[in-house]
């Protein structure tokens, strides 16, 4: 089954609560017969308790959260048990752009997926390397760093803390407990826009052995099943491309998940894409 994620990021259409669930409530009828393809979305902040509640089929989940759940954090973004709360089971962690605007470091993804795993909530953790680092070689060390600064040691104390329950333990190692994306900063719109060149989504030459590199780390440490999405300008003209690879699970979305008709037309080919 592949999997459909948008990231709506501060879209501002989709800031507007009425825009928002008229978008998920016409989504949801739309998918009410695909049986292959799993959709998520992650809206803004703004509008998040509210489409949680809208949803059946589409899965709502954070843009990020914070590791605290209280105290003196002005601009904090809500906390994990405040996604439980909500009904919120997702949550976005390192995210390029929270990485770059919001100085979310390695140290700080591992706070945020510690907070997110203790509380049973699904995280989507992003990484990849910049085009300087591409160029430089240096993909297999950056995408590395990322992975055992950032998400090995707290996936290891989840473990441990649940050493004496082995189904937990069992749900951690599995593909369900988390999921990886990888999104080269250079092919995500955002970044490309700023400066000044044509949003591009990354070769599959690049992806494939990248994606090779994320699982041979998870692998080594004792996680030989994780789910990998790719993420930077897919669109509907390269998506059927793209999902064709077995390396890739599914795509997050940015730009592309904004507009309810590439959308839509991205998870139908993910959903024919899965029935093959
Ligand atoms: P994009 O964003 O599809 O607009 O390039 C992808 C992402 O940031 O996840």
């Amino acid at each position: 089954m592949k999997i459909i994620a948008g990231n709506w990021k501060f879209n501002k259409e989709l800031r507007n609560l009425e825009k928002a669930i008229n978008f998920v409530e016409a989504l949801e009828e739309k998918i009410s017969g695909f049986n292959n393809v799993e959709v998520k979305i992650f809206p803004h902040d703004s509008v998040l308790p509210q489409l949680a509640k809208k949803v059946e089929k589409i899965k709502i989940g954070a843009q990020d959260i914070h590791w605290e759940e209280d105290g003196s954090f002005t601009g904090a973004p809500f906390s994990a048990k405040d996604l439980i709360s909500m009904g919120v089971k997702e949550v976005l962690i390192g995210h390029s752009e929270t990485r770059a605007y919001f100085g979310v470091t390695d140290e700080k993804v591992s706070l945020k997926l510690k907070a997110a795993l203790n509380d049973g909530i699904i995280p989507t953790i992003c990484i990849g390397e910049d085009i300087e680092e591409k160029e430089r070689g240096e993909t297999e060390g950056v995408l590395r760093r990322q992975i055992e600064k950032g998400i090995l040691p707290a996936l290891a104390i989840y473990r441990e803390q649940f050493s004496e329950n082995s189904s937990l333990q069992n749900e951690v190692k599995s593909k369900s407990s988390f999921m990886l994306a990888y999104e080269p900063l250079y092919a995500i719109a955002g970044f490309a826009k700023l400066r000044g060149l044509e949003p591009k989504s990354a070769q599959i030459g690049d992806i494939k052995p990248a994606i090779g590199i994320i699982r041979k780390t998870f692998s080594e440490n004792g996680y030989p099943e994780i789910k990998i999405l790719y993420g930077g300008s897919s669109n509907p003209e390269n998506a059927r491309e793209l999902l064709s690879h077995p390396c890739i699970d599914g795509l997050l979305l940015g730009t592309a998940s904004w507009n309810f008709g590439s959308f839509f037309e991205m998870i139908k080919v993910a959903e024919e894409i899965s029935l093959i």
